[in-house]
């Protein structure tokens, strides 16, 4: 058997698990990452693609923002469409002059994959048999087959961003409070080898159902419509997506221009909080403890505003010896997860189908009208959309966040 000892370890290699192993490594502090599939699933899984102003600073403080910056697409604005007329929401005049960036998940975790692997850091892929033993005492351990071996990690804390299907949060499911919403909705996702229609997201309202058109460069459209939470993905020939897309986003004056299907599947929605996000010396972050509906494009920004604040609550706890960071990093989680999940409910609800209630049509429409004709209700889903609303990890906390974790924070 193969004995390993390091301070963290650190199960699941997603943006989570990737990040926070760069954090602590900026902090001085040892991890080992496994990961249950192999590097080119990894880096070929496509996920979202939208960071809130504040986590692509996070990224770039981190020293792996430099593909970003010059890839990714900062946007000012996004559009919300219904009753066939489109709307602009001008998302940095209404909160404060900040923007999101549109750059893939997956680039994200090729960036960390490839940081960790320069600095030569240990990255264990292909594991098996992944389990998590003694968080309650002061030596963790976790176990998994790595090359047909066993290896036993020996730590001082277990870092759980293994995911929703992960093993962590089951291993410590009885002292967690778990809260938990399925929708009766999926999102046929495709990614496209087509310029983007429009330069700003489309988020479209429409009797047949939601259809999102979001982008991932000026050469890829990555766009998305309201299925069936279980649809079945193979009575969805490209043709019939694009009929369907077309339908859903018509214009008078504008058209969807098409291409060829790169890549398409279902993702089913649900919302899922585990409260805390914490029990003895094994600390969840990400999917692990959350799960958001896409709509908000909230679910990457959570996880590595995560291990953020887990990354400084160690660095405290490592270097002095003091707790209070540690004990307290649950409850700094969940006032954003929180605030993240009630804007992607929000944001879900009011553009979704949901069934034949005219009277629900009647109040989406209304609330729809209502956000794009008030600066107050604009403001609310703009300051959300840009992460101002969701506290700690804000404008503010942001660079004394990074300072804390050793980092220097990147001017402004
Ligand atoms: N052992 C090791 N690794 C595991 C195990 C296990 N038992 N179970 C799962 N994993 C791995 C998964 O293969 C995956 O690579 O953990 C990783 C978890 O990564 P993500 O699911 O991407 O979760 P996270 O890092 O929290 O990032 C959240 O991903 O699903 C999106 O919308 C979500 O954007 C958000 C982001
Ligand atoms: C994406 O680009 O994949 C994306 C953008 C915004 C969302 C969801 C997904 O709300």
């Amino acid at each position: 058997m193969t004995v390993l000892r390091t301070q963290v370890a650190i199960v699941g290699a997603g943006p989570a698990g990737l990040m926070l192993g760069r954090l602590l490594d900026e902090a001085g502090i040892e991890s080992v990452v496994i990961e249950n599939r192999n590097r080119d699933y990894v880096e070929a899984r496509i996920r979202a693609g939208l960071l809130e102003q504040g986590i692509a600073e996070l990224l770039e403080a981190a020293g792996v923002g430099e593909r970003m910056r010059r890839e990714g697409i900062v946007h000012h604005g996004i559009h919300l469409q219904f009753d066939g007329e489109r709307h602009h929401v001008p998302l940095s005049e209404l909160a404060e002059g900040r923007t999101v960036v549109i750059y893939g998940q997956t680039e994200v975790v090729k960036d960390l994959i490839a940081r960790r692997l320069d600095d030569g850091l240990p990255l264990l892929f292909d594991v098996g048999e992944v389990s998590v033993e003694d968080f309650e005492t002061a030596r963790p351990r976790v176990r998994c087959v790595h090359d047909g071996a066993p290896v036993e990690i020996q730590c001082d804390v277990i870092a759980g961003c293994d995911g929703f299907h992960g093993v962590c949060r089951p291993a410590i499911e009885r002292h967690l409070r778990q809260f938990s919403r399925e929708y009766p909705l999926g999102w046929l996702g495709i990614l496209a080898a087509v310029p983007p229609s429009s330069e700003e997201l489309v988020y479209a309202h429409h009797d047949r159902g939601f259809a999102l058109l979001t982008l991932r460069s000026s050469e890829l459209s990555r766009l998305y419509i309201q299925c069936a939470p279980d649809e079945r993905i193979e009575e969805w020939p490209d043709a019939r997506i694009w009929e369907e897309l077309q339908r859903r986003v018509a214009l008078d004056g504008w058209s969807l221009a098409e291409g060829p299907v790169l890549e398409k599947g279902v993702t089913a929605m649900r919302s899922f909080v585990c409260e805390p996000m914490q029990h003895g010396r094994l600390f969840l972050a990400g999917d692990a403890a959350h799960i958001v509906p896409p709509t908000g494009a909230k679910g990457l920004n959570l996880a590595l505003g995560d291990v953020a604040l887990l990354a400084h609550a160690l660095a405290e706890w490592f270097r002095s010896g003091d707790a209070r960071a540690l004990e307290s990093y649950s409850a700094a989680c969940l006032g954003r997860v929180w605030r993240a999940e009630h804007f992607s409910y929000w944001m879900t609800s009011m553009l979704h189908r949901f069934g034949d209630d005219p009277f629900e049509r009647q109040l989406q429409l209304s609330q729809l009208r209502y956000v794009v004709s008030s600066s107050a209700a604009a403001r609310s889903l703009a300051e959300n959309y840009v992460g101002l609303a969701a506290g700690p990890l804000g404008a503010a906390g942001l660079d004394g966040l990074v300072a804390g974790a050793g980092l220097v924070a990147v001017p402004r």
